[in-house]
């Protein structure tokens, strides 16, 4: 049995210098100072991480916004965390818009956490998608993130990802494949400013060439949808923020998911297990869904 935890949107933040606050960052920090400095909160991160540990996963999961207004202080911080989790064979990260915040910041992902986007056989850190073989689980890690204009938080795949998404799915057509996103394939209309622009080209090629798994972020709430593949659908799994305290709307709290990957091809076995922080500072499971 393979066991792959998921995590996402730590949104970790550090004190910016005033020269860094012209632009979008500074509509951010105001943003952050107003409400989201109570929301994500470095204990309930803790807390979370914990529990994931003592879960004893064998790879994890990260699908970004790890930091919040792309500042070189919380690249560094999310560097320290991530080391916590575990060395970069064993964590895999791809990129949310606050990864990317504002275009100055395009480098600074592979400059912190370079090793942990690296395929397999990838001679440059970051250079999306990637592949990451884990005996028969395929993780195909796509990157969502472009910088955007302020209170915008789309993102964008491009044709180059999409072309080479449905090439590496058939390349690893027989294994449990995993594709990892930020942005979720479907939103609704109200969240129109935070949507993946070419959700439709995504959902066309997973439609087109299959994938058993497809986990994302963005949305900071846990959701399971179904998407069209060619023989069976595709279960799309959303994860909670890692560190949200939202003592008044239980549904935003932080989370993380365990999947328990077991089988083979036409015959595959998946549960997923959803363990959620409480207002106690316990993280409990609070439940299982049976997906393959
Ligand atoms: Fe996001």
């Amino acid at each position: 049995m393979f066991v792959l935890a998921h995590l996402s949107d730590l949104h970790l933040a550090a004190r910016p210098r005033l020269s860094e606050l012209p632009n979008k960052r500074g509509l951010g920090f105001i943003n952050w100072q107003r409400g989201r400095k109570k929301v994500h909160r470095a204990e309930v991160l803790d807390a979370v991480t914990r529990d994931l540990k003592a879960c004893a996963p064998d790879h994890t999961a990260v699908t970004g916004d790890l930091v919040n207004l792309s500042l070189p202080a919380e690249y560094a911080r999310a560097r320290d965390w991530l080391k916590t989790l575990g060395p970069p064979s064993d964590v895999t990260v791809t990129l949310g818009n606050h990864d990317v915040y504002v275009p100055g910041a395009a480098r600074l992902p592979v400059e912190f956490w370079g090793e942990y986007m690296r395929g397999d056989d990838s001679a440059e850190p970051g250079t999306f998608p990637f592949l990451r073989r884990r005996g028969a689980v395929a993780l195909i890690v796509l990157s969502s993130a472009v910088p955007t204009a302020p209170l915008l938080a789309t993102g964008r795949l491009g044709e180059r990802q999409l072309s080479r998404l449905a090439a590496l799915l058939d390349e690893t057509s027989g294994l449990f494949r995993v594709v990892l996103i930020h942005h979720p394939p479907v939103s609704p209309a109200r969240r129109h400013l935070r949507r993946l622009t070419d959700a439709r080209q995504f959902r066309q090629v997973l439609a087109a060439k299959g994938a058993e798994l497809v986990l994302h972020g963005h949305d900071h709430r846990r959701s399971l949808i179904w998407l069209e593949g060619p023989h069976r659908s595709i279960p799309t799994v959303g994860v909670p923020s890692a560190s949200a305290r939202a003592p008044h709307h239980r549904e935003h709290a932080a989370g993380f998911n365990i999947f328990r990957i077991d089988g083979e091809p036409d015959a595959w076995r998946c549960e997923v297990t959803t363990r959620m922080w409480d207002a106690d500072g316990r993280v409990r499971e609070l439940e299982r869904e049976t997906l393959w």
